[in-house]
């Protein structure tokens, strides 16, 4: 039997019960209704109210809400409750506290104070789970189950001793033999020889730097060590409820967990959005690219915003409202670029805890007083009329490779110089973003038949057979932009020798000599045709090969030597960025690769509109998103169809108020 995914426009947030008298409840439910709310989050932080004691349960609360909502229509996506133990766990069994790497136990008093390898955390995990999933398999509310949640958030690695065997296990099982660890961790450096198993351990504080192919190491035990969590719940849900779909919720540009591995393991990407409303023109890249990524993991369908927040957040230092409009339009961005969902953190404000600052759908004041929930409320109006969006998806032709192992290795310590790589990976994106060209995220192992462009910034990491993969996608046809300090180490992250970027030598007819990674605010200078333009952070010194120069350095002892460059490969087209150009320089270069890609806009808008389409079987919808404070005209080229949030016609052209979306459903 196959998972049921949700097939309407999802509209809610996390819900937390427990925190209220049952008397607040009814009125909860009343407000959801007239908010149009149609899924919640139940009872994610719930573990402590539902097993008071080793031996107590208590579901006679979570029977009443279920129960409520099933009878108000309202779906429920039930939480596992495993993200945050009781303290009487701990206090019985002090072992499934995580430990730091300076050897700090971390104590009870917050949340996600368990280690992910502790055996005891597991037992008791899964019994609760095998509870839950017994006492509401058959509910009429249960719609979906939310595993955990934000899995890694705090606590993003353990060295405790749990974590310290399991590590050793997964070890084991990657290299057999330790000699083969010894190889691969390139312990003949430093005298840092294994000569038992019993000798490895978790990287913890050293002296100095750590053995970067262990602490590359760690980083994927870590992620796998999280998911192994993951599976054991999921596979307790999938025997209980096969029909039921299962999530968790992801984090976007998150680091430690490799989403990529996850993806296969849940039947709907749900992640977590909350750009920072300080700088509203940062946020709307933030939240675009996070969709995009987040989007790619599953392509084949729509993914669910699982929390966003209604206005302010606690977490930072000064926590700014979302002016008028704003949660408007970051919540139909999600629509936009192939979101089915809209939920937040949380429904109702909490008025003690560590997040009674954090906005709510209802907030502290009364909700006829509220200026959020207005917005709340409009907001699921429009959602209705926005249904026949659902399902839909997004086709892109441009694919920006991105791979967690490089990520994690490239920020390794001991480099040339500082890469940030999401930032790196963002920057490149944005310019695509700011001209309404859609981008997929893609591993550069996989498949790349649906696309015209790759774009890779800083593959440090390449395993031989991504490089075969981006040579072949040259070979027949496509075009390829790949960035310095790219295809330097193999999987165990060893120099492969012999001229950077060794395995990409031939699809780029280059090789890299030496680089010179420039200190925050040095810069120089790029003749760019016949323009000249700045760059800074990283220069690399190239030799051509048959690549032709189309940029070349102004300054430093290396001025006049290639900075940016393409070769002719098989039908295809290979660029080489080897500094990083200003706003000015990157438009040039990319101006120029779309336009031998082939690849166009969805539409050309003034600047600050977003476009995007997705597509069904019947019909395509054109989203346009003012994300300006100005009303704007957009032409609308050959794109005809009824706009959904009003009904009326749209032809040739349209006025988009300030802050202003349209939905043009094109038959
Ligand atoms: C995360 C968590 C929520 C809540 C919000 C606050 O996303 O999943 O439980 O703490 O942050 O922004």
């Amino acid at each position: 039997m196959k998972p049921k995914l949700p097939t309407k426009l999802l509209y809610g947030g996390d819900y937390n019960p427990e925190q209220w008298p049952e008397s607040v409840w009814l009125e909860d439910v009343r407000l959801m209704r007239a908010a149009g709310v149609n899924m919640i989050s139940l009872g994610i932080f719930s573990w402590a109210k539902l097993q008071p004691t080793e031996k107590r349960w208590d579901f006679g609360w979570l029977d009443r809400g279920m129960d409520l909502l099933a009878k108000n229509n309202i779906s429920v996506c039930l939480a596992t409750a495993t993200a945050s133990p009781p303290p009487w766990l701990s206090t019985k069994y002090p072992e499934v506290l995580p430990v730091t790497a300076d050897g700090v136990t971390l104590q009870i008093g917050s949340r996600q104070q368990y280690s992910p390898s502790s055996r005891v955390y597991q037992k008791f995990a899964a019994a609760l789970v095998r509870k839950i999933a017994a006492r509401y398999r058959r509910h009429p509310a249960l719609a979906a189950w939310h595993i955990n949640n934000e899995y890694a958030c705090h606590l993003q690695e353990c060295h405790g001793a749990d974590s310290t065997r399991a590590f050793r296990d997964w070890l084991r099982t990657k290299y057999r033999a330790l000699a083969a660890l010894n190889a691969a961790w390139g312990t003949a450096f430093w005298s840092q020889a294994y000569g038992a198993w019993d000798e490895v351990l978790t990287p913890r504080r050293a002296p100095y730097h750590s053995n970067p192919t262990q602490c590359l190491d760690f980083k994927r035990f870590t992620s796998d060590a999280f998911l192994a969590l993951h599976r054991m719940e999921a596979a307790i849900l999938r025997a209980a409820t096969p029909a039921i779909p299962l999530t968790t919720n992801f984090m976007g540009f998150f680091k430690p967990l490799d989403y990529r591995a996850w993806a296969p393991e849940i039947d709907f990407v749900a992640w977590d959005s909350y750009p920072d409303p300080v700088d509203e023109k940062a946020a709307r890249h933030a939240g675009a690219v996070g969709h995009d990524l987040m989007r790619s993991l599953k392509p084949d369908r729509p993914f669910v915003l699982m929390e966003q927040a209604t206005s302010a957040v606690n977490w930072r230092p000064v926590n700014l409202p979302k002016r008028p409009g704003i949660m408007r339009l970051q919540s139909l961005q999600v629509l936009a670029r192939g979101g089915d969902g809209v939920m937040f953190f949380q429904w109702r404000a909490s008025i003690a805890g560590a997040e009674k600052f954090h906005s709510g759908l209802v907030q502290h004041v009364p909700a006829a007083a509220s200026r959020v929930f207005a917005e709340v409320k409009a907001l699921g109006a429009e959602l209705k009329k926005l249904a026949p969006v659902a399902g839909s998806l997004v086709h892109n032709r441009v694919a920006l490779a991105f791979d967690w192992h490089a990520w994690w290795a490239v920020e390794l310590e001991s480099k040339p110089g500082r890469i940030d790589y999401a930032a790196w990976a963002q920057a490149l994106h944005r310019w695509f973003y700011e001209h309404n060209i859609g981008v997929d995220f893609v591993h550069p192992g996989s498949s790349l038949a649906a696309y015209d462009l790759v774009v890779a910034p800083a593959l440090y990491l390449l395993p031989a057979k991504s490089a075969v993969n981006l040579t072949a996608f040259v070979a027949r046809g496509g075009t390829l932009l790949a960035t310095y300090f790219s295809g330097i180490v193999d999987e165990h992250e060893h120099v492969v020798p012999g001229g950077y970027p060794a395995l990409l030598r031939e699809v780029l007819g280059l090789w890299v000599e030496e680089w010179a990674p420039y200190p925050e605010g040095r810069k120089n200078g790029v003749r760019f045709g016949g323009r000249k333009v700045t760059c800074d952070h990283w220069c690399d010194l190239l030799h051509l090969e048959g690549a032709q120069a189309l940029a070349n350095y102004t300054g430093d002892f290396f001025a006049g030597r290639p900075a940016v460059t393409r070769h002719s490969h098989g039908r295809g087209a290979a660029y080489y960025l080897g500094t990083r150009l200003d706003a000015a320089g990157l438009d040039l270069l990319l101006g120029r690769v779309v336009r031998e890609a082939k690849v166009a806009p969805v539409l050309r808008t003034p600047a600050g509109v977003e476009a995007t389409v997705r597509e069904s079987t019947k019909h395509r919808f054109l989203f346009l998103l003012n994300h300006t404070d100005k009303a704007t005209k957009v032409s609308l080229g050959g794109y005809r169809g009824r706009e959904l949030l009003t009904g009326k016609i749209a032809s040739r052209s349209l006025l988009l108020p300030p802050l202003g979306v349209t939905v043009i459903q094109i038959p």
